[in-house]
């Protein structure tokens, strides 16, 4: 391609293909209940996938007919009403085209000037959320990739504030010369936030979790003593709700209220747990939260968005701004006078996860999430029903919202025999490919831990879900 007619060249191609491409996106997302959630033949596909860069291209059409079909027996379909697997939510029809539309524009929230659309959209998505999950207005936000990045923010945020406890601005003049942070939680603290204390300087390995069981339950008892042995010294506690193997809670009042005696900055990841303040059937699971310094939660679990999508709410902005500054003589700041997303948050360049947010919020209202919310809790119950009406199932905790903790046994193994076996079961399941669905452990005992966070999941798909897991389990027993 010439680099005079490059221009009229891309012109012409895409009005060639966006003429296409309408009625391929419909059948595509038609399909979405029907496609295989993990295609078996995947690896054999993408075996020959791998080759040089082309010198000339095939063209924008041939191309796309390659990734469709590529995707189409290759890719897993996780928005679909059979993907169990992570906690990995579907998506509303408003929130899925209003992402299209988002790419579409290609709208660059970074800030305002960029996009005053795109950004207010995101102030007033995030303030429904805090509306949503009652959150104190005044509280700061900003939309991230997930609730891995979420928590990066309101750790960034917490490190900041216990900087300034001891008289130091951490974010200008590192960590050293300064103790270790203190970091308290359960045995329910998820890898995400690890990870990010890992990156932060604080250290995975400078976490004191107070574990009271195999589930990883908090010891409340020994989590006071951990705050008074503190001597007044700032600290981060760190309160799960929801987490990954069960869907169960820390105690997230009393978590809240003894922190709150003591110096502490309170981070509560509520990444798909948050949810349950929208049911009164759940709320009480995170009665508190307002009380807190910093929540996560995830967009493209429970709330249906298509990924990414997580959201950091911190009570102060200037901690998010003075952690995340980001500051040149050609670009806007923290403190200027329109909101700029990339000076209170880790990326810079971003895209306008708002415009999904906004739309599903706006389609659906308050009512409308909360209905996706009972749906999933309804869906969770019937499959625990059927699992414990079913002979060699076994459920290995009452669930309480979305995630089922449940195992095969058939009866007269040993607990090593049991673990192999489930271990070699959620194998064949993933390799049948009807289900995606994920294992874990509780405590010494492997177990499979389906998440429904998808409004398209029916009651037919989790009863299918465990006659296959009944089947493939006697096949390979
Ligand atoms: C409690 C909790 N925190 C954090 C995360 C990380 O979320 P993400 O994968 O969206 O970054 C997850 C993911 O499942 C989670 O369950």
């Amino acid at each position: 391609m010439g680099q005079s007619d490059v221009g009229q060249k891309l012109r012409d191609e895409m009005e060639l293909l966006i003429g296409q491409l309408g009625d391929r996106l419909a059948d595509i997302i038609r399909r979405t209940d029907d496609r295989i959630a993990l295609p078996p033949d995947a690896a054999t596909v993408l075996k020959n996938f791998h080759q040089p860069l082309p010198t000339d291209g095939c063209g924008a059409a041939r191309t796309i007919d390659r990734l469709i079909e590529i995707n189409e027996t290759a890719g897993g379909n996780t928005s679909g009403p059979k993907c169990f697997h992570f906690v990995i939510g579907g998506t509303t029809p408003a929130a899925l085209a209003a992402d299209i539309l988002a790419t579409a524009y290609d709208a660059v929230p970074y800030t305002w000037v960029l996009s005053p659309a795109g950004v207010e959209m995101e102030v007033q998505a995030l303030a429904w959320l805090k509306e949503l999950f009652e959150l104190p207005s005044e509280w700061s936000g900003v939309m991230v990739t997930g609730a891995t990045m979420a928590n990066f923010v309101c750790l960034a945020s917490a490190r900041q504030w216990w900087g300034e406890q001891l008289g130091v601005d951490v974010s200008e003049t590192g960590l050293s010369g300064v103790p270790q942070m203190p970091v308290l939680t359960s045995g329910f603290v998820h890898a995400s936030t690890l990870k990010c204390l890992a990156v932060q300087g604080v250290g995975r390995g400078n976490v004191q979790r107070f574990v009271r069981d195999d589930f990883g339950r908090l010891d409340i008892d020994a989590f006071e003593q951990g705050l008074i042995a503190l001597n007044g010294d700032p600290a981060l506690v760190i309160v799960n709700a929801g987490e990954v193997n069960a869907g169960e809670f820390d105690p997230v009042s009393e978590m809240i209220d003894l922190a709150r005696q003591h110096n502490c900055w309170i981070h509560v990841d509520g990444a798909f747990g948050l949810f349950a303040k929208v049911s009164p059937r759940t709320a009480h699971f995170v009665e508190g939260i307002e009380r807190a310094d910093s929540v996560t939660v995830d967009g493209h679990k429970w709330l249906n968005v298509p990924y990414d999508s997580g959201y950091a709410f911190v009570r102060d902005y200037g901690l998010m701004a003075r952690a995340f500054r980001y500051s040149a003589d050609y670009l806007p700041d923290e403190n200027s006078e329109r909101p700029t997303f990339g000076a209170i948050g880790p990326e810079s360049s971003r895209r306008a996860r708002g415009f999904a947010v906004w739309a599903t919020l706006m389609a659906y209202g308050r009512d409308g999430q909360r209905r996706i919310v009972e749906h999933c809790l309804d869906i969770a119950q019937h499959f625990a029903n059927r699992i414990r009406r079913s002979d060699g199932l076994e459920l290995m905790n009452d669930p309480q919202l979305n995630v089922v903790a449940f195992r095969y046994n058939p009866g007269g193994l040993s607990d090593q025999a049991l673990n192999e076996l489930n271990q070699r079961l959620g194998e064949a399941v993933l390799n049948d490919g009807r289900f995606l669905v994920g294992t874990s452990r509780i405590g010494a005992n492997t177990i499979f831990r389906p998440a429904f966070s998808n409004w398209r999941t029916r009651q037919e798909d989790v009863d299918e879900f465990a006659d296959v897991v009944l089947d493939l389990a006697r096949k390979i027993a």
